[in-house]
């Protein structure tokens, strides 16, 4: 096991991505504390994460209140004494795809305070609990292909990653003298409701599909691996980087040649994830 008997906090672990990535750490003997807003939703990942044979705990937090962001290390230190591993997975964006003429303050803060202050902040109070303990850990940020696409219909969102890979790399800078690693994790598209907000109908999924060369979403299961190797001893060398987990949609922006059709069972994803 390569976690095993670390304790992990995952903002954002209830559902999606976050969820996959506790499922992942429990898998390699990690003890998790997953953040959200949603205590329902909080129950049922806590369920999954049970089931598994994992320890966790449900703490609610919400990223873009700093009050929050702090509480939410005191109860992973007061339920399990320690903090080794924390990923800033939280994260929001713009189902109204809002061009950039039209997009206001309120909108902007409403995305740069979960998206990117969320980060900083929550980032900055797990390192100063690491560096009391003295002997380092592990974060990982979490970003977008966005980060890389110039994608005009996410201007924020897109801004608020690209503004967390060069926070990644400036923390890793700082917090390496304390053996604390820093880095991101970049999604390309990844089956989950985020994705499917933006991708809301067939036509918008096949278009995401046919600019990305494997030519399928990727998985939860596949961003909880890749986040265990960064979290795992297996990376030590490894600081201040972004590491693409896209399909090699970062570098396709027209259809791929070749392209025909897409397999569904991404949708089939979508129709259970509703009906939970
Ligand atoms: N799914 C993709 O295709 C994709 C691609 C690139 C990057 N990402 C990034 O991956 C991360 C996870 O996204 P996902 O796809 O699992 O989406 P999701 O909507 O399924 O999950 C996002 C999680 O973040 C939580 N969240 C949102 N605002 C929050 C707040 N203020 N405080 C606490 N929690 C909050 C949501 O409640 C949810 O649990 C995000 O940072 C997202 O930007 C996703």
């Amino acid at each position: 096991m390569k976690l095993k008997d670390k304790v992990a906090v995952i903002t954002g672990g209830t559902k999606g991505i976050g969820l996959g990535i506790a499922a992942e750490f429990v898998k390699e003997g990690a003890k998790v504390v997953i953040g959200g807003r949603n205590p329902e939703t909080g129950a049922a990942g806590l369920e999954e994460l049970k089931a598994l044979g994992g320890e966790a705990i449900y703490v609610p937090c919400d990223v873009a209140s700093t009050d929050d962001l702090q509480n939410l290390i005191d109860k992973t230190v007061e339920r399990f004494g320690r903090l080794d591993i924390y990923v800033a997975n939280a994260g929001t964006n713009d189902p109204y795809k809002t061009p950039y003429l039209d997009i206001t303050p309120l909108e902007y803060d409403r995305i740069m305070d979960v998206n990117l202050k969320g980060v900083f902040f929550g980032v900055q109070y797990a390192a100063r609990q690491m560096v009391k303990q003295g002997d380092g850990g592990a974060i990982i940020n979490v970003s977008s292909v966005n980060a890389y696409l110039g994608l005009n219909s996410q201007m924020v969102y897109t801004t608020s990653k690209g503004g967390v890979q060069q926070l990644t790399k400036v923390q890793a800078v700082d917090l390496a003298p304390y053996g604390i690693k820093v880095n991101a994790m970049a999604p390309g598209p990844i089956a989950t409701e985020l994705a499917f907000r933006v991708g809301s109908s067939k036509e918008l999924r096949d278009t995401v599909v046919s600019r990305t060369p494997i030519g399928r979403y990727g998985t939860t299961e596949e961003c909880g691996k890749l986040a265990v190797f960064l979290a795992s001893e297996d990376s030590n060398f490894i600081f201040g980087q972004s590491i693409y987990i896209d399909g090699g949609r970062g570098f396709q922006a027209f259809p791929a040649p070749g392209y025909k059709t897409v397999t569904y069972e991404d949708f089939d994803m979508l129709e259970q994830m509703k009906q939970k």
